[in-house]
């Protein structure tokens, strides 16, 4: 397993840095003949995109993918490898270079210190930079497409939804996820099931973003129509496989796969006949978050994401001085999300269908 590349039979490799002059991916092992819809691809990237909201990084990007390989004449997939390479055109480098010899708290600079020495490119963030999210939302986007489309071989839709469930001290219901239908959130850049709570989250990262502080919070995914059967015991648990992958999105801190409660009386979820479902067993209530023994079981998969604030804050912070070994204070400049979590649910939403298509090729779908 290298650092930038993910996956058995259908592997992405990321590449690029922030400040670069681009970033973008490799996908392999992509079945061939398959028609991206190239409009709902730029829909997806568009809705992690900065710059468009008052919760969002002011550095505005296109985020529009040149597709460099993968495409045959006709415009299908051809099965090689598919290349796309996404320009980064609104990169101001000033803001970093001061920070080398400081490493900021929260931030991978420290971390890339011990690791690289001073040769890393800490623009932005460099190679840990959140921008690095846009190639996994296309490669995503690729994934949330083909596991839609059932083709022939008895696969059934798997659909994928993310909701923010909380923003610092704000929480959002949460529905009880038995049924394969995904809940009903309001649409749009901010997804919350009750749009008043999502109000109230909004002022919360507004509150954060006047005190040049940051917040932090959840987000709740869900694939409905997986089949049963993916994955498997120990080191090929499904849950495992999910958690590598989201544990490379930036700032992601814990995964809770379903929703445990304290007593087996209560956790066990009792098996039902629902002809809904995949696999034709049900559960009358769905704790286990789809997952039993690692293998996926038909009932929809669900697990909660925690992220941590922002580590870039405007507020004065102490450090390092890494030249000089002595303490010293430091104020970050530069242009940053006060909260991740809007912007990262459809990176959530990515590296599920990423995860999922690539167990449903593993077994033989
Ligand atoms: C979509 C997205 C946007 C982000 N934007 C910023 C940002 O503007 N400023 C910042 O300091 N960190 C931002 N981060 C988080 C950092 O990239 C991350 O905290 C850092 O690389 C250290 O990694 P770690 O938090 O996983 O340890 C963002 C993360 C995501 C997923």
């Amino acid at each position: 397993m290298s650092d930038n590349s993910i996956g058995e039979k259908l592997r992405v490799t990321l590449f690029g840095q922030s400040h670069g002059p681009a970033i973008g991916c490799v996908i392999e092992g992509f079945p061939a003949g398959f028609a991206v819809d190239w409009d709902r691809v730029r829909a997806f990237m568009a809705r992690r995109a900065p710059g468009q909201n008052a919760w969002s990084t002011p550095r505005r990007e296109a985020d529009s993918p040149e597709i460099l390989s993968g495409l045959n004449a006709q415009g299908l997939t051809s099965g090689a490898p598919i290349a796309a390479m996404i320009r980064n055109t609104n990169a101001h480098s000033r803001d970093y270079e001061s920070l080398r010899p400081t490493p900021r708290p929260g931030h991978a600079d420290l971390g890339a210190f011990y690791k690289y020495g001073t040769h890393w490119d800490i623009r932005g963030g460099g190679p840990f930079s959140g921008r690095l999210t846009a190639p996994l939302c296309f490669a995503g986007a690729l994934a949330l497409q083909w596991l839609e489309k059932p083709d022939g071989h008895g696969a059934s839709p798997v659909r994928i939804a993310a909701h923010i469930t909380r923003i610092g001290s704000v929480r959002d219901a949460v529905p009880n996820v038995t049924h394969p239908a995904l809940p009903l959130y309001a649409p749009g850049d901010f997804p919350v099931i009750d749009p008043s709570r999502g109000e109230e989250m909004k002022r919360e990262i507004e509150a954060a973003r006047r005190d040049g502080d940051s917040v932090d919070g959840e987000v709740r995914c869900i694939a409905a129509g997986l089949r049963p059967g993916l994955g498997g015991p120990y080191f090929g648990g499904l849950e495992g496989k999910l958690s590598q992958a989201l544990f490379a999105i930036p700032a992601v801190k814990g995964v809770t796969f379903g929703d445990t409660q304290p007593r087996g009386s209560e956790n066990n979820d009792a098996f039902c006949i629902d002809d809904a479902l995949p696999g034709g067993i049900g559960a009358a209530t769905n704790h286990c978050g789809g997952i039993l023994g690692g293998i996926s079981i038909g009932t929809p998969l669900y697990f909660t994401l925690s992220f941590k604030p922002t580590p870039s804050i405007a507020l004065p912070q102490q450090t390092v001085n890494l030249d000089s070994r002595t303490e010293t204070a430091l104020t970050i400049e530069g242009r940053h999300d006060p909260c991740v979590v809007p912007r990262a649910v459809p990176v959530v939403e990515a590296v599920t269908a990423l995860t999922l298509m690539d167990a449903m090729l593993m077994n033989g779908r």
